[in-house]
């Protein structure tokens, strides 16, 4: 077991460089199975999901070549299973993929039931609807997901949300389906749109990704591509948050500003002062922040995965904030993870009444789940003294060299082993 030491109180200052966006990727290297052919992905994160999802391709049949850190060649005609279960891969959200890349290619897929972060009840019965409408009888047995057809048949799917999984996973099955599939209400995250531009670049013909509908042209197979993924969004905003925490200066490079428009507007609105170039953004903040309203909503509204970073943001900052969490009913554990620290949140139901103080002093806190993980690190960064998060494993599912990252733009952070009793003490020795 890791954990991450920090002592806080430093404002971060530099450049730091963000790698290619977690969630696009999962679905990208599913899909990268639906083609006989090698396809070459570039701009990677090396991170624990997408390792684990890429083990799990190669367990399947898959060539899988690592030609560097952040590049991967797969080869799927040599897949010779379409049955997904290990005992990594039922932690992760995103072996859901698996199921509409096979079955649009084999018309069969057996996958495990997915786990992911635990931030509320993460129903999958979108994706099921769209895989029936287009002439698939799923069946849920033994923790495993069965989809098959004897073929798949373009239809007109209405999605009740917006749901990413079940839009990017209705999209592969349909990109192989006889006919046209029309998705109403899709998502339209960037990551929703990344996939899409991949499976065009494989031969697919989809259009309309980004915007709430998307028309789909079955056709017979893709083939082979080399395709760059976009850069993260959530790691972006995860360090434009520490820089305006930490009352920094920090260039964060290989962005796509557009793409960070809902973050970039609160932090603007509370006091932080952000520039926009056209592959970064430069984050400022150099007087104490106000307070604000935040609602997480689909893109284009405030990313939920940046709720606990921004909410973290907000309990130093003057006045009072709300903060409504309206896709997952489970995402404020963290909150009591904060109060060590000294924070003042108040949850009730699905909102935070964020009472802003003036500073936090370091604890011994534990990571929630992912991005909750990150916003404890933001606390610890921001806190007097010294801050030991726990479980940084779940971080390590979608933030890679995280604490490097950080030590790069100023922080003093270090992972250290949980086993070693005198890792704390060396760290508090040669930081001072
Ligand atoms: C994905 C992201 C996750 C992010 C979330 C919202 C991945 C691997 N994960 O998760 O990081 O927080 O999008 O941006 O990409 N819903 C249903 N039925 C379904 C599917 C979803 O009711 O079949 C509901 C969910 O409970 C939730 C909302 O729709 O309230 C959005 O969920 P969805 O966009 O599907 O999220 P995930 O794909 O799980």
């Amino acid at each position: 077991m890791e954990q991450y030491i920090i002592k806080g109180g430093k404002a971060l200052a530099g450049e730091v460089s963000i790698g290619g966006a977690k969630n696009a990727a999962l679905g990208i290297l599913a899909a990268a199975v639906m083609t006989d052919e090698t396809v070459t992905i570039e701009n990677l994160p090396d991170v624990r999901d997408i390792n684990v999802l890429l083990q799990t391709i190669e367990e399947i049949g898959a060539r899988v070549e690592r030609s560097d850190r952040h590049t991967v060649k797969i080869t799927g005609g040599t897949i010779h299973s379409v049955v997904v279960d290990n005992d990594l891969i039922r932690k992760i959200r995103g072996s859901y993929y698996l199921l509409g890349a096979l079955l649009g290619k084999y018309k069969n897929a057996q996958v495990t039931f997915p786990g992911g972060c635990n931030i509320g009840s993460r129903p999958i019965d979108l994706h099921i609807k769209g895989f029936e409408a287009l002439g698939a009888s799923v069946k849920i047995q033994h923790g495993m997901i069965q989809a098959e057809a004897e073929k798949l048949t373009g239809a007109h799917i209405y999605l009740d949300m917006a749901s990413v999984g079940a839009t990017i996973n209705i999209m592969m099955a349909a990109a192989l389906a006889e006919g046209q599939t029309i998705i109403e209400n899709a998502a339209k995250e960037p990551h929703v749109v990344d996939v899409a531009n991949f499976l065009n670049s494989m031969g697919a013909e989809i259009k309309g990704a980004g915007t709430d509908v998307i028309r789909i042209k079955g056709v017979m197979k893709l083939h082979a591509s080399t395709y760059s993924i976009i850069p993260d969004q959530i790691e972006a905003g995860t360090f434009m948050v520490a820089a305006a925490a930490t009352k920094g200066d920090v260039t964060i490079r290989n962005v796509i500003p557009k793409h960070l428009e809902a973050i970039t507007a609160k932090l603007a609105e509370i006091g932080v002062e952000v520039e926009e170039y056209d592959d970064a953004v430069r984050v400022v903040a150099n007087k104490r922040l106000g307070h604000t309203q935040i609602k997480t909503l689909p893109y284009p509204g405030f990313p939920t995965d940046m709720q606990p970073q921004l909410t973290t943001l907000l309990a130093i900052c003057d006045g009072t904030s709300i903060v409504t969490e309206s896709m997952f009913e489970n995402r404020f554990k963290y909150v009591d993870e904060l109060a060590r620290m000294g924070t003042s949140i108040k949850v009730e139901g699905n909102t935070a009444i964020v009472d802003g103080v003036k500073e936090l002093t370091g604890a011994r806190v534990s990571a929630p789940d992912l991005r909750a993980g990150a916003a404890l690190v933001i606390a610890g960064l921001v806190a007097e003294g010294y801050t030991v998060v726990e479980q940084v494993e779940f971080i390590e599912r979608g933030y890679e060299c995280f604490e490097q990252k950080m030590r790069e733009i100023g922080a003093s952070m270090e992972k250290i082993d949980a086993e070693d009793a005198r890792a704390v003490q060396k760290f508090k020795l040669k930081i001072g």
